[in-house]
This record gives structure tokens, C-alpha cells and sequence, in this order.
């Protein structure tokens, strides 16, 4: 299995953007397509799903990932903050939003802004203070919206105590909490680490110590070493943080870089691949140091301690993997007793408009994963965004409308990110200088790192969007601002906006989206994706058709053979004026990019 680099998608406007994680979903796209058949035998029926009522909040959820920093600021110093989210809950409230996963607001030296935690139990200053959280949260809450922490259990920062001891000598009680080793005999410290394996933002993954003479393992920044999960004092210690955040009342969490908790504990040497990363390293085989079968007992641990706190607490996987075989594994397959919603990456990260691949891997997530739930997602802080990495240049805003027709008319969670409801694009620094991200230093010109998906929120064409009233924000606002922001879009009914605010209400008041079975249609079809959710409780059966082409696409559907009602069908939604009074199956004729979704009466 190799999930290896951190590397983006070729973006279709010729920039080879690279940037953390995608070349896991790149070679995880590689090997679920040799392993797939030729052709799509489809029209498996997924179960109906019953009993909605007792179904778990999270599984009819939409999921709102915000990067707290740039949100909102409420202090005028450029920065987002808590108080800033606070101020905005009454939008995420109108959108539709079940819960926020917060990326993390912990202290930290913000190397990695944020995922180099210092302390799990506070809240860094900069964002605002743990009176500040609880306030967030009974808010948030007042408005059925929960909140979602990012927990980061495989590293810690080097500033965090728990390391600066462990640093101190190789006596220390707490040596052994990260992964010391000593360097291969023969060379000269730093340069014979224990083995070849790299970071994934560059490099050798060991860092020489001279204070004791041994290296320490980092899968990610220098500044984030890697704890030993086979301490079971380390397993001890980052629990007490999960049940410091369950008893104050949060929803759950999304746990970060999950797959990355175990290493191989005889340091083998990892196989080279062929080709370079963006910082010039050989590629490699990261199945020594990724997804090891040791962290399902930890998953299996948490799992059942979060399952003593009441409200239906719900884990959340960062879980990049390569085939749907491996991500069935995170659920617990069967036994359900592992995470309840690992990401499943493999629709969302396709990153090309191609039906077939669309509708094997949707169908696999409805019938591979042993019934559990599929959370599909498109948007990250990690990635190029899903306008830029799936548009055209042309046709992007009907992709992005097509886009969220899948998320949100499959059986899936829905989990999105700040501002992909307004289209928000991807803007990279120009120039190596203006770059906050360290892989966009270090992997310059090649990777520009993630400021271009992580520019503040675009509320309206004010100075800085309404995101700040700073002189400079901590990123530069993207320059479409005054045309794409919430203000403009909430006023317009053909807006993006519009359009995952009418799919959201529509997902939560139909009974057939919400419950029903789903089953793909027309599955020889290259060009168009169909599929039909079917309720067990007589409510009109909703038919998705959407054209995954430029070009426009006719497509029919025979009640008889399609196990279809005969009467008329009814738009629900639709992106193309042409297909609003459309009632017929027999000849749908759909513009480029169209979406239709019609109750079939
Ligand atoms: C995944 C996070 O999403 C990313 O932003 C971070 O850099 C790494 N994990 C390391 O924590
Ligand atoms: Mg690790």
C-alpha cells in the first residue's frame, strides 16, 4: 500500500500545485483503480435505512470545518478568533450547519498553525480564553449547532513539556514518550539517521539531538515529534486530554493524522518508488510507517471511551488510506466499534470529473464499508480547493453546484469547509517572501503550502471581506472578494450559496434523501452519473442526474426496466432553466455540467 507524499493535482490551469497529502489520495487513486473491474456492474441497492428516529445526530449531519484563524477576527489584530465564531453562529445556523470541527486552538508555537500543540488543555491566547470556548459552545449549542474538536494524538510540538522533558537525558522518565533512537553507525551525526525514512513536508523524518547524541522521529515538521504509541503511558496521558474536552461538553473529534500513530518498531528501511516529491526527495513506500494494524487497538480504546459520555459522541477520522478494504477497517468493520465516521477520501479527492470513477466509488462506499456510515468530503485546509481542483476554468461554478449535489443527495455525512459554499478559490502567495506555510519555503517553487486555501472568509466587499478590521490580515484576502462574498451571494437565488443553503433544507425535510436507499442507474454511461434514493415508507422516490461533461448529454430512463414509479417527475433542483418544468423520463436533455434532481411521482 503506498500512501505516500504530500503532493497536489496537476490544477487544470497548468500550475503543478503541490501541497500536502493529495499524492496519498493520488496513489490511493492508482490503486483502487487496478483493483476495480473494467466496467461498473452496478445497480447494487444499498439497504434502506429505518428506524431514522433513533438514528445518531452525526449521521444526517452537515459538518462545518472552520480555520479558526481565519473566520472571523473580533479583536482587530488580523487574526481570527473564538469570539469572532461566536459573532457569525447565526449565519452557520441559516446555512444549515449541524456541528463545527474546529482545527486545533490549543497554545502551540503555531509552526504548523496549530497542529504543534504545546498544551491540550487550554485554548491558545490568540484565539481567546477557555470562558471564551464555553461560551462558543452553549451558543453554538442555543442554535442545535455542536462543536467538534481536532485532536492531535500522533505528535506533539517540541515546545510541549511532556518533550522538553523527554529532550532533557536519555535517563528521563519520559524518554521513551517519542520515538529516540540512535543514528547508523558509520557516518557523521546528523548525517546517518537510523534509517531513510522522510518527512512528509521533506526530508529526513529524524532530527539529530546533540544534547544526548540520538535522533528523534517526526513524520511532519522538525517541530512536531512523533509520541510512542507503544508507551501505554502516552496512550495514558493523551486520553486524560479526550476526557478533558468530553467533560466540557464537546461533540467530538476529528482526530488528525490518525493512520500515522505506529511505526515499524524495527526501523526497516522503506522501499524507494520511482520519481521525486516537491522537495526533491525519492519517493517511498509508506506502509512502514503509516496505517499500522496497532492503532486499531487504539482506536478500539477510544472508541469505548467516548461511548461512556452521554450525547452520542462522535469520532472522526483523518484517514487518507488507499483502497475502501483499509477504510471499512477504521469503522470496525462488522463489530462497528472503531470510528464511527473516518473520511472517506476516495470520492472527494478524485480530482477529475470522470463519471465511471465517480459512481464505482460512491458505489463502493454504500456497499463495502458493512453498512456503517460514509462521510464524504471535497474541502480541506490541506488541499487545493475543490473549485480550483475541479473546475475547468469555464464551467466552474456549475462543477462546484454538481459537486454539492453529491454531497449532499447520497447517503453520506456531509462535511464541508469555510467558505466552499461561496466558491472560495485557492489564492497562493506570489512570491517565496510572503509565504506563511513552511513547505511552501521549503518546497518552493514546486509546493507553495496552504495559505491559497486558508485565506480569511469572504463575508462581504468591505475592507478585508468584513473579516477584520486590522490594517493587514494574517493573510491576504482573495482578490474576488467584492463579487464572491456571503452579503452578495445571500442576495442572489442563483448563487452558490443559495444552492447548498436550498440542498441542505432539502436533504433535512425529504424523507427519501434522508433515509433512503440508493441505487445507481444508466451505469454503462460515461458521461453522466444517475442515481435514484428510494424510501421504504412510500415517500416519492428522488432521481439525481448530473452531467460530468462540458458538452451537452441526453439521457432517458425506462420506468419499467429502472424500477421507476410511471407518473410524472417533479424538479426539486436544478442549475439549468431548460430542465425546471422537465416531467419526463424519456428524454432528459441536460447543458453542460447540469445538475436535475426530480421527485418521481
Ligand atoms: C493533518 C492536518 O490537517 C495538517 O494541516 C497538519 O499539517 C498535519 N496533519 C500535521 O498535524
Ligand atoms: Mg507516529
Amino acid at each position: 500500500m503506498a500512501m505516500s507524499k504530500r503532493m497536489r493535482s496537476i490544477v487544470r490551469t497548468g500550475r503543478l500545485a503541490l501541497a500536502a497529502f493529495t499524492i496519498l489520495v493520488l496513489s490511493a487513486t492508482a490503486v483502487t483503480a487496478a483493483q476495480a473491474p473494467l466496467a461498473f456492474r452496478g445497480g447494487q441497492t444499498s439497504k434502506p435505512q429505518a428506524n431514522t428516529a433513533a438514528a445518531p445526530w452525526w449521521k444526517h449531519a452537515v459538518i462545518y470545518e472552520i480555520y479558526p484563524r481565519s473566520f472571523q477576527d473580533s479583536d482587530g489584530d488580523g487574526v481570527g478568533d473564538l469570539n469572532g465564531i461566536t459573532q457569525r453562529l447565526d449565519y452557520l445556523q441559516t446555512l444549515g450547519v449541524d456541528a463545527i470541527w474546529l482545527s486545533p486552538i490549543y497554545p502551540s508555537p503555531l509552526v504548523d498553525f496549530g497542529y504543534d500543540i504545546s498544551d491540550y488543555q487550554s485554548i491558545d491566547p490568540q484565539y481567546g480564553t477557555l470562558a471564551d470556548f464555553d461560551r462558543l459552545t452553549s451558543e453554538a449549542n442555543k442554535r442545535g449547532i455542536r462543536i467538534i474538536m481536532d485532536m492531535v494524538m500522533n505528535h506533539t510540538s517540541d515546545k510541549h513539556p511532556w518533550f522538553i522533558e523527554s529532550a532533557s537525558s536519555k535517563t528521563n522518565p519520559k524518554r521513551d514518550w517519542y520515538v529516540w533512537r540512535d543514528g547508523k553507525p558509520g557516518g557523521t551525526p546528523p548525517n546517518n539517521p537510523p534509517n531513510n525514512w522522510t518527512s512528509i513536508f521533506g526530508h529526513s523524518a529524524w532530527q539529530y539531538d546533540p544534547k544526548t547524541s540520538q535522533y528523534y522521529y517526526h513524520r511532519f515538521y522538525i517541530q512536531q515529534p512523533d509520541l510512542n504509541w507503544s508507551n501505554p503511558a502516552v496512550e495514558n496521558a493523551m486520553f486524560g486530554a479526550v476526557r478533558f474536552w468530553l467533560d466540557r461538553n464537546v461533540a467530538g473529534f476529528r482526530l488528525d493524522a490518525i493512520p500515522t500513530l505506529f511505526e515499524d518498531p524495527k526501523l526497516r528501511d522503506a522501499k524507494l518508488q520511482p520519481g521525486t516529491n516537491a522537495y526533491g526527495d525519492p519517493n517511498q513506500d509508506t506502509s512502514l510507517y503509516e496505517n499500522l494494524p496497532e492503532v486499531h487497538d487504539i482506536m478500539r480504546h477510544l472508541r469505548a471511551t467516548v461511548d461512556k459520555y452521554p450525547g452520542q459522541r462522535v469520532l472522526i477520522g483523518e484517514t487518507y488510506l488507499p483502497n475502501i478494504a483499509e477504510l471499512d477497517k477504521w469503522y470496525g468493520g462488522t463489530k462497528h466499534n472503531e470510528l464511527q465516521l473516518p473520511m472517506d477520501m476516495l470520492v472527494g479527492f478524485i480530482n477529475k470529473l470522470d463519471a465511471a470513477t465517480f459512481r464505482q466509488r460512491i458505489s463502493d462506499a454504500e456497499t463495502k464499508i458493512s453498512g456503517n456510515q460514509p462521510l464524504f468530503v471535497f474541502d480541506n485546509h490541506d488541499n487545493i480547493r475543490s473549485w480550483n481542483r475541479y473546475g475547468d476554468g469555464t464551467h466552474n461554478d456549475a462543477i462546484a453546484h454538481l459537486l454539492a449535489a453529491i454531497l449532499f443527495t447520497t447517503r453520506s455525512t456531509a462535511m464541508m469547509y469555510y467558505g466552499q459554499e461561496l466558491g472560495m478559490t485557492t489564492t497562493p502567495p506570489e512570491r517565496k517572501e510572503d509565504v506563511k506555510d513552511p513547505i511552501g519555503i521549503t518546497g518552493w517553487p514546486r509546493e507553495k503550502g496552504r495559505d491559497g486555501e486558508r485565506t480569511p472568509m469572504q463575508w462581504d466587499d468591505s475592507k478585508n471581506a468584513g473579516f477584520s478590521t486590522a490594517a493587514s490580515t494574517w493573510l491576504p484576502v482573495a482578490a474576488d472578494y467584492t463579487a464572491k462574498n456571503v452579503k452578495a451571494e445571500q442576495s442572489d437565488p442563483n448563487s452558490l450559496f443559495s444552492w447548498y443553503k436550498q440542498l441542505i433544507a432539502m436533504r433535512k425535510t425529504n424523507p427519501t434523501l434522508r433515509d433512503g436507499s440508493m441505487t445507481m442507474l444508466d451505469v454503462t454511461n460515461p458521461s453522466v452519473l444517475s442515481y435514484v434514493r428510494k424510501s421504504v415508507s412510500g415517500h416519492p422516490p428522488v432521481l439525481v442526474v448530473l452531467n460530468f461533461t462540458g458538452t451537452t448529454q441526453t439521457v432517458s430512463f425506462d420506468p419499467r426496466k429502472d424500477h421507476l414509479p410511471s407518473g410524472n417527475a417533479h424538479t426539486l433542483l436544478t442549475n439549468a432553466t431548460s430542465l425546471q418544468q422537465q416531467s419526463s423520463l424519456a428524454q432528459i436533455e441536460l447543458p453542460p455540467y447540469a445538475t436535475w434532481i426530480a421527485s418521481l411521482q
